[in-house]
């Protein structure tokens, strides 16, 4: 069981245990974070989107084309923004921080 923290928009942080092979947004989902995921997975929305700490973006895999597309629609974006469902736990990721937006975009409603 590895750690990690979500940090809310309006700047507490919580650090939870975060289950090896989950996804953050599956964690989220775990540990009760208001973290949508509208597509659950598919890449058809942009509702999972989280702000990856600055230090820990550099150790995640490169973004596809697919969740790129995606993240060009959420609200917020930022530099080292990602989609929540496209991070996986691994032991590397032990202690990854990501913050939650302060909006999002649910394409499915729009
Ligand atoms: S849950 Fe829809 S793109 Fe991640």
């Amino acid at each position: 069981m590895f750690k990690m923290t979500f940090i809310d928009p309006d700047g507490t942080r919580h650090e939870v245990d975060a289950p090896e092979g989950l996804s953050v947004l599956e964690v989220a989902h775990l540990r009760g974070f208001d973290l949508e995921g509208a597509c659950e997975g598919s890449m058809a929305c942009s509702t999972c989107h989280v702000i990856v700490d600055k230090k820990w973006y550099r150790k995640l895999e490169q973004s596809s084309e697919d969740e790129e597309d995606m993240l060009d629609l959420a609200f917020g974006l930022t530099r080292t923004s990602r989609l929540g469902c496209q991070i996986e736990i691994t032991e590397e990721l032990d202690g990854l921080v990501v913050a939650l937006p302060k909006e999002t975009r649910n394409m499915l409603l729009d």
